[in-house]
């Protein structure tokens, strides 16, 4: 952590490389514009939790379900297998960017095919409105997962041919189904379709966790048609196990840290917590709110009661806050832009903090230190430009750090995702979830369509 903060001398003044193309008002556009910068999309309620009830469903599911994925018998079954491939690729050259979507669904494809089953996959890929598109095919993907399962796929470009191709298809073959979501009866959770693509196979396993907040007819239709051969893959049981250990008891103390653009009109609910650590743009609402001059930074004035609401029922719960005391100030939202260190509450006049400070940065991985279950949900700063990357790293670090001391720690939303990714440290904390809005739904206390159905 010394070495990290450190760095910081590096956070030397130049000028910036381009007169400003930016007002404060272009910010929250370009922000939602899926550049390069991250938005997340969190806030906390800390009333009485509806937990207990909603989570019913779900926690259900582990019991109540039809079939068990581990104990079927697939054998020369044709198994609809729902897989969240919402990769992000590269939109001139469809280079895949980050692939760990098809990793996590391996395991669930490979037990289908060791057990002489015929995996036919199906997935939405981006949102595509009218109808195909090539920078939304599926093509784009398949010899990455040809190379991960190390046999060829049979890729259908469409249901007829899928129709035709699943007639006589045997084991040790794979089907991959063009984007499902080239048909807008898929996001219509249209019946006949569901109905269409149901009659493809003899059952139908869920493994799409990114997607199962999504009532669409390959998440959640397709399930009428198989009251009984219907059942999770392993990546849905192993999402929804890592979620019940943050929504279940909890070990304490225990942390959230929330981050990213915005507070929003997403409402997480979570019991049990001690402290919440508040970085990333949303916290210059809360620094606002509590009469702070934040510059041109990112605030939502329309946020501010809300801030004051969350301030006020963490005050009356005995959940500590911790809000960033100092922040990298900069002179314009670009990567080269002269910083400064300044106190988070009095960001000089049309600077912008881009990230959190070496104060905050030493205090909040203290507290991360010290907590035996940690959610994080969100960036500390603009961490896809090297020079405001230190917060984001130095808690991912920490994560890391805690994990291997014994922590429970689960990272989930993209954006959270991809910086301890860019940080290599996957692989270091309890679990990366593969779900960005599904995640936040579960801890919104909402039932996710795609679950229930399997129930
Ligand atoms: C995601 O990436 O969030 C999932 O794949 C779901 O995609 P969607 O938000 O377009 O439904
Ligand atoms: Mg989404």
């Amino acid at each position: 952590m010394i070495n990290l903060i450190s760095k910081h001398k590096c956070c030397k003044k130049v000028q910036p490389e381009s007169p400003l193309p930016f007002t404060k008002l272009f910010l929250p556009r370009i922000l939602t514009k899926g550049s390069p910068i991250s938005i997340q999309i969190v806030f906390l309620l800390l009333t009485k939790s509806s937990f207990p009830e909603a989570f019913n469903p779900i926690n259900n599911a582990f019991t109540t379900q039809p079939m068990e994925f581990s104990t079927y018998s697939f054998s020369t079954k044709k198994v609809l297998l729902r897989v969240d491939f919402n990769v992000p690729i590269d939109k001139v050259t469809f280079e895949i960017l980050d692939d760990k979507r098809i990793k996590a669904a391996l395991p669930t494809i490979n037990h289908i095919i060791n057990h002489n089953g015929i995996p036919i996959l199906l997935s939405h890929f981006g949102r595509p409105k009218n109808g195909p598109e090539n920078q939304f095919s599926l093509i784009h993907i398949v010899s990455r997962l040809e190379e991960l399962i190390q046999k060829p796929i049979i890729f259908c470009k469409n249901l007829e041919e899928a129709e035709r191709r699943c007639k006589d298809v045997c084991p040790g073959e794979v089907i991959l189904l063009e984007n499902v979501r080239f048909y807008p009866e898929e996001t219509q959770g249209d019946l006949a379709f569901a109905e269409r693509l149901a009659s493809l196979g003899d059952c139908y396993v869920n493994d799409a966790f990114g997607s199962a907040h999504r009532a669409h007819a390959s998440t959640t239709q397709i399930a009428r048609h198989f009251p009984t051969d219907k059942m999770m893959g392993f990546l849905m049981a192993e999402e929804l196990a890592c979620a019940n250990k943050i929504l279940q008891n909890p070990q304490k103390p225990f942390t959230a840290i929330v981050g990213g653009a915005k507070v929003s009109d997403k409402v997480l609910i979570i019991e049990n917590l001690l402290n919440i650590i508040i970085g990333g743009g949303m916290a210059f609402t809360f620094v606002y709110a509590q009469g702070g001059s934040v510059g041109s930074s990112l605030l939502e004035k329309d946020k501010v009661d809300v801030a004051l609401s969350i301030l006020h029922k963490a005050k009356e719960k005995g959940v500590n806050i911790h809000l960033p005391q100092d922040s990298i100030a900069a002179s314009s939202f670009l990567e080269h832009a002269e910083t400064s260190i300044v106190p988070t509450h009095s960001i000089p006049y049309n600077w912008m903090g881009l990230d959190i400070g070496p104060e905050s940065i030493a205090r909040f991985c203290d507290v991360v230190s010290k907590s035996k279950t940690i959610l994080w949900n969100g960036p500390m700063g603009v961490f896809e430009w090297e020079r405001f990357e230190l917060g984001t790293k130095s808690l991912a670090f920490a994560l890391a750090e805690a994990t291997e001391k014994g922590s429970f720690t689960l990272v989930g939303g993209g954006d959270s995702a991809s910086a301890i990714a860019k940080f290599k440290l996957s692989h270091r904390v309890s679990h990366v979830s593969t779900g960005g809005g599904a995640l936040l739904e579960l801890f919104e206390g909402k039932e996710l369509p795609g679950i229930k159905a399997l129930t």
